[in-house]
């Protein structure tokens, strides 16, 4: 386990990292570390990737049900990536207002560039922050979401306590983990899934659920709690 890159938001790692040679696992952290936060070209490359992948775009819609987001809700997403998610919360809060904060500038440009229309509108909003060092709103969020980017949070509860206060009272949270490394299977995707349900139950989110939905190459796992 020593020389794969742990996965400092989990308590059950998805990979293992078994029988791998040193290679392997030094081209391995290199790509994950970028999925972490894309820096420079190969960045700009994994966030394309990232908006066209169809799993990404499925997960993503997934969870944006699961918000049941209304047209005049406030919405915040962590690590938003190249923001697709925020486009299609955009689509339906259409009279409400979204917010995304990533902590690599090649995906808050990424991202502005996909939603330009809606930020001259003022209905969007990125911002380069990071979920240990949200920036300050002058309003509270209906919904607040997060997809596969819990898992590279360093202090996952104290982020999701300060999370939680960013949320009206009754606010739905949602945090998304589909695992993916090679190794994963359903059972992987279910163990993270708990994970972060204790690491929200920890926030002090109350009424704390989790969904898992079959899809490839495995299942995705949401747990929603409510401040
Ligand atoms: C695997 S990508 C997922 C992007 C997008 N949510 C999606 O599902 O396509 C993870 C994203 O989370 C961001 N991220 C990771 N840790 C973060 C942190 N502590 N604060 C803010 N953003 C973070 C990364 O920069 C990256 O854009």
């Amino acid at each position: 386990m020593q020389s794969v890159m742990r996965y400092p938001g989990l308590k059950n790692q998805p990979d293992r990292g078994e029988s791998q040679s040193r290679v392997r696992q030094a081209v391995k952290r290199f790509l994950r570390a970028q999925f972490g936060q894309p820096t420079g070209v190969l960045g700009h490359v994994v966030g394309r990737l990232m908006a066209r992948d169809k799993s990404n775009l499925k997960r993503i819609d997934w969870t944006i049900s699961l918000l049941d987001i209304k047209p005049t809700d406030r919405v915040l997403e962590i690590g938003m990536g190249p923001g697709v998610a925020v486009e299609r919360a955009s689509a339906i809060a259409s009279h409400g207002y979204v917010v995304g904060v990533d902590h690599s500038d090649v995906m808050v440009r990424q991202a502005h560039k996909r939603n330009a229309g809606a930020v001259t509108k003022g209905k969007v909003d990125l911002r380069l922050g990071s979920a240990s060092q949200l920036p300050a709103f002058d309003e509270p969020f209906d919904k607040i979401f997060s997809i596969n980017s819990i898992h590279f949070w360093s202090e996952p509860v104290e982020c999701l306590k300060a999370l939680r206060e960013m949320l009206k009272p009754g606010g739905m949270i949602a945090v998304t983990l589909q695992p993916r490394s090679r190794s994963a299977t359903d059972a992987t995707a279910e163990e993270c899934g708990r994970d972060v349900m204790m690491h929200l139950e920890k926030a002090g989110f109350s009424g704390v659920t989790l969904e898992m939905r079959s899809m490839k190459p495995v299942a995705v796992a949401c747990a929603r709690g409510i401040r």
